[in-house]
């Protein structure tokens, strides 16, 4: 593929259920707010809301769930959130991985982990290493991610692996080294807490993602609230720079012939 022709190729097919759902997970803060309660309280309680959507992406036939935890940017929040926020992901992940494991979830986060402390990096190869075999649903948590560090770092590893592409590469030569270049590209993002925004989450690979907002908070996201994201995804038509003709231009001379066969 040259380097300037279109990444979307080929229309991808929609199926019932998105392959790959990518979450914003926002609002805990807010919710803990409307309960007269500390911040932590919903970061806690947001935990919760990550187990049921594990177990119904399971359920429903989903292949990869990519949540957003800790974003480069939240490095600017009180440092007492961020310590917790950092206590409560190494807990929720020594508690967890077993179970994950026996429930065939293969575990992956992105994102820039040199600045966490050295018991959580381990915390996270181990994990990662003990459900590389697994197959049912991947899991990728994004810690400390941000979609600009992402592309920067997959430029600086694809020029290093080959530097004879320094001067000429393609899309996928560049993809080949993004940080989730095991998975496909997201079929529907999600973003809970109203905001509509991406907040420098996966800006290369939501290129042609099917975007969905909700003004439920984290911790109230349940698997009612992704069923009624996953019909809202149903019922989009995804185009890839098409028209609608063309798309159901195939079917609808297929529906002819049949007729005249008749
Ligand atoms: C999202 O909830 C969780 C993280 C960013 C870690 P927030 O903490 O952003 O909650 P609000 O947006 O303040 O309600
Ligand atoms: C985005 O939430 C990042 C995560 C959910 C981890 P924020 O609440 O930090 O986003 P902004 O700053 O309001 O856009
Ligand atoms: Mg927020």
């Amino acid at each position: 593929m040259s380097r300037f022709s279109s990444s979307t190729q080929s229309i991808l097919p929609t199926g019932d259920v998105p392959g790959h759902v990518a979450i914003i997970m926002d609002g805990n803060g807010r919710w803990a707010k409307k309960r007269f309660l500390p911040r932590i309280a919903g970061h806690k309680r947001g935990v919760e809301s990550v187990r049921e959507m594990v177990k119904t992406c399971i359920e429903r036939g989903i292949s990869y769930l990519t949540l957003f935890a800790f974003s480069s940017e939240n490095w600017r929040r009180p440092p007492d959130e961020v310590s917790f926020l950092m206590n409560l992901f190494m807990f929720a992940l020594e508690e967890e991985v077993e179970k994950l494991n026996r429930n065939n979830v293969r575990f992956r986060v992105i994102g820039d982990l040199s600045r966490f402390e050295p018991r959580l990096v381990e915390l996270i190869r181990r994990s990662e290493e003990i459900t590389a075999g697994n197959n049912r649903l991947t899991l990728t948590i994004a810690a400390n991610y941000g979609g600009r560090w992402d592309i920067l770092q997959a430029v600086e590893r694809m020029i290093k692996a080959q530097p004879e592409k320094r001067d000429d590469f393609s899309e996928d030569d560049l993809a080949a080294h993004l940080a989730m270049a095991y998975a496909p590209e997201p079929d529907l993002f999600i973003r809970t807490g109203g905001e509509q925004r991406i907040s420098n989450f996966l800006l290369w690979q939501l290129a042609y993602t099917e975007l969905y907002f909700t003004d439920l908070l984290w911790p109230e996201f349940d698997a009612a609230a992704l069923d009624a994201a996953i019909a809202s995804y149903r019922s989009r038509e995804r185009r890839f720079g098409r028209t609608s003709d063309q798309l159901h231009g195939s079917e609808t001379r297929i529906a002819a012939v049949a007729q005249q066969d008749a």
